[in-house]
């Protein structure tokens, strides 16, 4: 058996793609090793799956963060080493605002809580960082922080789409009420956009006159269970080149 990679996983709920990289791990057809799992919700079914194989997990409320700051200044709050210049000349994320006050809060907030699962996964070392349905944007903050080495991008997010089409939220529902005939899942690194780094692997399927929504969604979801363990297992025989 080759060295097994040591991989922190973040997500925020199910977690059927969290199963399917401990089911290949577990069965050594993964030479990974999930070393925490992590989530900004509290009520994410996935921390109980990890529980179930004895894998360490911890919580990081976003929500209860964004709540408990709220209309409080937030300069005094912000980790020491945030700078936000420097957050908001790498950043290259849309938003729905453009009002700069909301566009700061916003990082400000993010670097709170990015800083807290910084402070938590420093815990547990891991060589990839793996987002399994994490619903939250990571911002260069965070991303620096993890990408240590700029030559070795070690996080890598799965979407339910064929990038670059359908970034954001739902991409399955935007890929089948565009009228798609061709569906599909992407894994790629985690840049600084959203959805945007470059592609690791992607997977497509048909979609027929006869599909709805949620057979669109059972079908990529079936094939993101297999993607996501074979872009990992590329990482982890070192195939992956930037
Ligand atoms: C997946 O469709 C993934 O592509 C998207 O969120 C969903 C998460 O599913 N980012 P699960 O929590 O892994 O079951």
């Amino acid at each position: 058996m080759a060295h097994k990679i040591g991989v922190g996983v973040l997500i925020s709920g199910g977690g059927t793609n969290l199963q399917a990289i401990i089911d290949s791990s577990e069965s050594n057809r993964l030479d990974a090793r999930v070393v925490f799992v992590a989530s900004d919700n509290p009520g994410a079914y996935g921390l109980k799956r990890a529980k179930k194989h004895g894998i360490p997990t911890f919580v990081v409320d976003y929500q209860a963060i964004i709540k408990e700051t709220r209309g409080k200044p937030l300069e005094d709050l912000v980790p020491k080493d945030f700078d936000l210049e420097t957050v908001l000349a790498k950043q290259h994320v849309s938003f729905p605002s453009s009002d700069p006050m909301k566009v700061e809060r916003y990082f400000r907030t993010r670097a709170i809580a990015e800083a807290a699962l910084l402070r938590e996964m420093g815990a547990y070392p891991f060589d990839l960082l793996v987002l399994a349905g994490f619903m939250r944007i990571l911002t260069p903050y965070f991303i620096d922080r993890v990408n240590t080495d700029p030559s070795q991008p070690r996080i890598m997010n799965i979407h339910p789409s064929l990038l670059p089409s359908f970034p954001g939220s739902d991409g399955y529902g935007d890929t089948y009420r565009y009228g798609c005939k061709v569906g599909g899942c992407t894994v790629h690194f985690v840049d600084y956009g959203e959805d945007t780094g470059s592609i690791i692997g992607q997977k497509a399927f048909e979609i027929t006159p006869d599909d709805t929504i949620d057979t669109v969604r059972e079908k990529g979801l079936k094939l993101e269970w297999q993607l996501y363990p074979e872009c990992i297992q590329l990482l982890a025989e070192n195939r992956l080149m930037v």
